[in-house]
């Protein structure tokens, strides 16, 4: 399953763009910057045309803030929504518990699935040493992973290359998403993204869900795109 990251800077950017795809094909991320320009307005919009919407906000806070922004995003209707894992037990709990909580009505007929992010793939061993992470970032993911699956969320957020070790030791049902997804011809300028995988080299690593941006919304034609990336990995 495809999950295109919406990194538009405006809501009418983001809506000719969802025009010309088709949510059979497709679910959408929506991330920091254009849910704070665009509002949970655009992800009704959004919803209203048909798309599941995985509302990327990475809640960290205390617990009971983080299960008034869970609940906040339940009520909106969305599909997915995450947390920082490194929020600690009591917010994965805390969060966990307000999914649980809320009415269907509140949560327009259904719950969102609850995904943790372990550690940003920005940050490297130094970087998680300078803010006292002794452990190596290998093993800070298993922590997290493992911290979040104790806590009973749904899955996690993580690189492709993580998903084979993280499949070893987490149950079958427990969802992983992951960026850093390439199409094998990628037309991509000045690509940022580094140690990526094919869609069809990340799912048969045991991914769930494959975000992919800019080789979707920056295509001439973002449906053929979008059907391409089926056909790979269907073949
Ligand atoms: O355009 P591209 O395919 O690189 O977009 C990937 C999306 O996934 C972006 O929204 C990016 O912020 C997000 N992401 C990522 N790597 C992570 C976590 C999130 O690329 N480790």
């Amino acid at each position: 399953m495809i999950i295109t990251a919406l990194d538009f800077d405006d809501s009418a950017k983001a809506l000719e763009f969802v025009d010309r795809i088709d949510p059979e094909l497709s679910r959408l991320k929506v991330g920091k910057e254009l849910f704070t320009t665009a509002g949970p307005g655009l992800v009704e919009q959004l919803q209203l045309k048909g798309f599941d919407v995985f509302l990327d906000l990475k809640f960290h806070d205390i617990p009971n803030t983080v299960a008034s922004a869970v609940r906040a995003a339940a009520s909106l209707g969305v599909w997915m929504v995450n947390v920082h894992a490194s929020g600690g037990p009591r917010m994965l709990d805390a969060a966990r518990e307000a999914i649980q909580s809320g009415s269907s009505s509140e949560s327009a007929g259904r719950k969102p699935l609850l995904i943790a992010v372990t550690v940003l793939t920005s940050m490297d061993d130094k970087e998680l040493q300078s803010i006292g992470v002794a452990q190596s970032a290998e093993e800070q993911v298993r922590r997290l992973t493992q911290l979040t699956v104790d806590h009973g969320l749904d899955g996690v957020v993580c690189s492709p290359r993580e998903v084979q070790h993280i499949r070893s030791f987490v149950p079958d049902t427990f969802l992983t998403v992951t960026p850093g997804v390439r199409p094998a011809t990628n037309t991509v300028k000045n690509d940022d993204q580094r140690r990526v995988m094919t869609p069809s080299d990340a799912i048969r690593s045991g991914s769930n869900f494959l975000v992919i941006g800019r080789p979707i919304t920056q295509a001439d034609n973002p449906l053929e795109a979008l059907q391409q990336i089926h056909l790979q990995i269907a073949s």
